[in-house]
């Protein structure tokens, strides 16, 4: 049974007030908030077994190293690869992503290209920019349409023999677009071109199965999914991941260094030089655990439940215009009320105790599409309730009323 109300305990920050007023915490996108039993694990670590790992004889050193390497192999079976080492370690998505771009430096030319959608953060843009730079590649975009899908006959037409990249994300962050990941893995893979599905803000609400997508690369944060800043994944298949050189020099990434030569280490570690965000990866392994126990089908079915409730009280909202109507979509709306700048009403929101982001969400690319600077985006969380969208409701038609 999903108890919200049960689950709302777990999470301690949803106790506190904001500027006098209830917190209602709607940036789910942008960040989770942290369950009591994910803080637990912070602090456990930092109480009793603080250490470096892979480098101690001690037993402090040991019991670290063991609860990283497990809290690997938690990651891997969520998101079912095949082996543990293929589960890279990083400070969170955008540093993945731009561990594979530096990767495949050596391995691009001039005349080849790379495929990314009119739907992508900037993380997920800016770095394969960066590459063909370097490489003389070229970037081709998937473009978009109204509703913000993908228009997937033009992809279809981009493709051809010169692709060797596409790179996707699976939910757009601004928009929520849910994006057909399976036919663009299938397609690209029908040219020989590999792809790389940034996670970021699909992780948070379903669980993605690496082989049987039969996907290259799969990358996300753990911040998103109630784990903590500043630590992340990269999937990649074996292959794919002894293909590419190390993106970092360091400790521990080495097999033997003497100052004519340096091997380097096997996987996953030839990737995660110098101490790594110990702490953070167990606590991303309990964050996965934490949500599992609820179960992700549960979190999808509530989710969109508030995702229907939600478009359907904002729509009842004269001058509303909500961006990303796609068919496929996530707990993420974002609209705009007439003329009123996004910030304005997100100020007064904040002054209500309602957070909420506003701007152009690292995408403005999609701005530039709609021909609007930004967007107010409320996005939701399986600790959200529909009590809290109808506050957020009264208060969006009080901050609206005050602005025009
Ligand atoms: N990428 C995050 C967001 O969409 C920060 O807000």
């Amino acid at each position: 049974m999903f108890d919200v109300q049960k689950i709302r305990k777990d999470f301690p920050i949803l106790n506190r007030k904001v500027n006098g007023k209830p917190l209602i915490y709607f940036d789910n996108a942008a960040t989770s908030q942290t369950p009591q039993q994910v803080i637990d694990v912070i602090v456990d670590y930092y109480t009793n077994y603080n250490a470096n790992i892979h480098r101690g004889v001690h037993s402090l050193s040991q019991e670290a190293t063991d609860a990283y390497e497990q809290a690997r192999i938690k990651i891997q079976k969520h998101f079912n690869a095949k082996q543990p080492y293929e589960i890279i370690y990083t400070a969170g998505t955008t540093h993945s992503i731009n561990l594979v771009a530096n990767g495949f430096t050596s391995l691009l030319q001039k005349g080849d290209e790379i495929i990314v959608s009119a739907l992508e953060h900037h993380s997920n843009i800016v770095p394969w920019q960066m590459l063909c730079a370097r490489t003389g590649a070229e970037l081709k975009v998937i473009p978009m349409n109204e509703d913000g899908e993908l228009i997937l006959s033009d992809f279809d037409e981009l493709l051809n023999k010169n692709t060797k990249l596409v790179f996707v994300n699976h939910i757009s962050n601004a928009l929520g677009t849910i994006n057909p990941i399976e036919y663009i893995i299938e397609k690209a893979h029908s040219v020989g071109a590999a792809v790389l599905v940034d996670g970021a803000q699909s992780c948070p609400h379903l669980k993605p199965d690496v082989q049987a997508l039969d996907v290259d690369f799969y990358v996300c944060s753990a911040h998103k999914i109630c784990g903590p800043t500043g630590v992340g994944m990269l999937y990649g298949k074996e292959e794919w991941l002894n293909k590419l050189p190390p993106y970092q020099g360091g400790g521990e990434m080495i097999a033997e260094v003497t100052f004519e030569k340096t091997t380097y280490a096997g996987l996953p570690h030839k990737f995660e030089a110098g101490t790594p965000n110990i702490c953070g990866g167990i606590a991303f392994g309990a964050a996965l655990d934490y949500m599992n126990r609820i179960g992700f089908e549960q979190i999808a079915k509530y989710e969109n439940e508030l995702l229907a409730y939600g478009t359907e009280q904002l729509l009842k909202i004269e001058a509303l215009k909500i961006y990303g109507t796609a068919k496929e979509k996530t707990s993420v709306i974002s609209f705009n009320v007439g003329s009123i700048h996004p910030y304005d009403i997100g100020t007064i929101l904040d002054k209500m105790g309602i957070a909420v982001r506003t701007g152009h969400h690292c995408a403005q690319p999609i701005m530039d599409f709609y021909k609007i600077p930004g967007t107010i985006r409320a996005s939701f969380m399986f600790y959200n309730t529909k009590e809290e969208i109808d506050t957020f409701i009264v208060a969006l038609k009080k901050a609206i009323m005050m602005l025009s």
